[in-house]
């Protein structure tokens, strides 16, 4: 798409380091305008090149318009999608949670015939009888070793590209102190049977990455950061969830800095905090994703106070679609903040509406914007999301286009404009339905209309839209300026 754009943008950028700007100047108004978005996509892609999207598989319960599954994802929002969750049986084998999983995966995987580029891993936690299924696997070798054989066949079997470790957490909720040291090994072991099968069976090697604790001293606890480090593709850092209902005064679920109300062990409740320790431990910061929540939490007011640090008592009510108190997609918040006070927390750069006794901390396209400025700074692998199904996936929500934080997200990002804005090209077939009949796959022009061009994919055709303000170039087989 931009891969044009960016090696001519290189080309120039040479240039000026040979001094020889003076040519440069000399250019037409629109190749300095290319120059600039370009190099602003130059000096994001060397740094934050992943952006890994979770979805969930029991969004598929949520009602109407909520209802979530890989169907309704974009091929062409993330570069990696995360499907939570799988589980560990008896055996220490990887193994499905929901009736339909294996149904639900062919349709995830299925968007690789969309986006060939496009990553999808399989993410094992959760709990059996309230205990992580992680503790028994990880005591023994052979419990180790029978999990990674399952987990390579299971993965393979289901054309997924990788493996996702979420176990919350080593040394915690039942699991001994001695699971940090077993913890190492699973992943080294992992590791290592990953490279063997891609050498034996001539493929791809399989993805290997953690969602892993953000609190310093839940880190200390669980892992040997920099034995494991390494092994990963990348850590997605759980940077949310800092402060809940759960405590007696109000607090944002994912701030970036400090607050001044924090003190005690609740200052390093923070983004900047978390990451810094990650990266102190030895942690690379390029394996480090950020974690971007599409939720927020809510708490019920119990006095006149509503600002952050205000007197709190328990959740406010469950909003309408993920019925759960404590949490509020962003679908849920946006309506709210329709009629609430809203207002933006400056030292810790995010939003929190509140309306009667509702207090909700979230996260906005503001403080997504912060929250990717820090990351670049940072020189982060780039970002995580949680989740695809609670940003606004469909637009019927908010009234500002699907997905409108990650879209937005991934446009801070320096992410150049997508192939296609139709995320299920199977219902969006262009009524010219016959144009792709024996042609080969690809990106063919629409010469009635240059905003939009057609994909053709195994004899059926699909109509795309160009994001605003761009028309479809052939020779690049992309969307650019006019
Ligand atoms: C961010 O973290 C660093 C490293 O711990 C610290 O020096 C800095 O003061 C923090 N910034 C803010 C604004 O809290």
């Amino acid at each position: 798409m931009f891969t044009e754009n960016t090696s001519y943008v290189v080309l120039l950028l040479d240039h000026i380091k040979s001094n020889r700007y003076e040519t440069i100047k000399k250019k037409s108004f629109l190749h300095l305008r290319l120059v600039f978005v370009g190099i602003l996509l130059t000096v994001h892609l060397a740094t934050s090149n992943k952006l890994v999207c979770h979805m969930t598989n029991w969004a598929q319960y949520r009602p109407s318009s909520a209802k979530f599954t890989p169907d309704n994802i974009d091929p062409f929002l993330c570069t990696h999608v995360v499907y939570a969750l799988a589980t560990i049986n008896s055996f220490n084998q990887i193994t499905t949670i929901e009736w339909n999983d294996q149904e639900l995966y062919g349709s995830l995987n299925s968007l690789k015939n969309y986006n060939p580029a496009l990553k999808t891993l399989l993410s094992v936690g959760g709990s059996v009888n309230g205990v992580s299924p992680f503790i028994s696997m990880v005591a023994k070798p052979e419990g180790r070793e029978a999990f990674i054989k399952s987990a390579i066949s299971f993965l393979r079997a289901n054309s997924f590209d990788g493996l996702n470790l979420a176990w919350e957490y080593p040394g915690h909720n039942g699991s001994p102190p001695q699971d940090k040291e077993r913890f190492t090994l699973l992943v080294t072991e992992l590791s290592k049977a990953f490279e063997d099968d891609a050498k034996d069976n001539k493929k791809t090697k399989l993805l290997l990455s953690v969602n892993a604790a953000a609190i310093p001293a839940t880190i200390e606890r669980a892992y040997e950061v920099n034995k494991i480090a390494l092994h990963f593709d990348f850590i997605n850092v759980m940077t949310y969830d800092y402060h809940g209902h759960w405590e007696p005064v109000t607090g944002h679920n994912s701030p970036l800095y400090r607050s001044s109300v924090d003190s005690g062990s609740k200052l390093h409740y923070n983004i900047n905090s978390s990451v810094s320790y990650w990266l102190t431990l030895g942690a690379p910061a390029d394996k480090l994703l950020l974690g971007f929540p599409t939720y927020g939490r809510t708490y019920r007011l119990s006095a006149s106070a509503d600002g952050l640090g205000a007197p709190s008592n328990g959740p406010a009510d469950a909003g309408p679609y993920t019925r759960t108190a404590g949490f509020w997609a962003y679908y849920e918040t946006c309506d709210f903040t329709n009629s609430a006070t809203v207002g933006w927390i400056s030292e810790q750069e995010v939003p929190y509406a509140t309306y009667g006794s509702a207090w909700v901390g979230y996260d906005d396209k503001r403080s997504f914007s912060s929250k990717v400025q820090w990351l670049t700074r940072n020189n982060l692998g780039g970002a995580h999301v949680w989740t695809l199904d609670m940003d606004d996936f469909s637009g019927s929500f908010c009234s500002e286009g699907e997905y409108p934080l990650i879209n937005h997200l991934r446009m801070s990002m320096g992410f150049g404009p997508k192939p296609t804005t139709t995320p299920r090209p199977t219902t969006t077939r262009d009524p010219i339905g016959d144009f792709c009949r024996g042609r080969p796959d690809g990106l063919y022009e629409n010469v009635a209309d240059k905003t939009s061009y057609f994909q053709c994919f195994q004899g059926n055709t699909y109509l795309h839209r160009c994001q605003p303000g761009l028309i479809y170039w052939d020779s690049c087989k992309c969307c650019n300026w006019p």
